[in-house]
């Protein structure tokens, strides 16, 4: 059975933002999707290997600071180039205040 560990406060992550948090070894980006809720998405851009980083969110799309592509924090897609290939998405869920996610 999936472990979930915790690495957020709901009250940490307004709707709209995306921060990172460090989960053992893995850097993570957590983003609130207004009216859709949290979801979870390696801090690691398929394009180069950069940061995608702590960032305000267009809808669900976070844009890499490197080369501007962006993503789909609830899915990983890749929406724009130059990156086609999608980042590595986490399980998330919400107990109480805490966020969750498997890695
Ligand atoms: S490293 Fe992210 S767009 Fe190039």
């Amino acid at each position: 059975m999936a472990e979930f560990i915790t690495v957020a406060k709901t009250s940490d992550i307004p709707p709209g933002q995306a921060v990172v948090v460090d989960v053992e070894d893995l850097s993570i980006v957590i983003g609130h999707v207004e009216d859709e809720g949290f979801f979870a998405i390696a801090d690691l851009c398929s394009h180069d290997g950069g940061p995608l980083g702590d960032c305000d969110l267009q809808g669900a799309s976070i844009e890499c600071p490197r080369h501007g592509a962006r993503f789909d924090v609830r899915t990983g897609a890749a929406l724009t180039m130059p990156a086609i290939v999608p980042v590595e998405v986490y399980q998330v869920r919400v107990v109480g205040d805490e966020i969750q996610v498997v890695i």
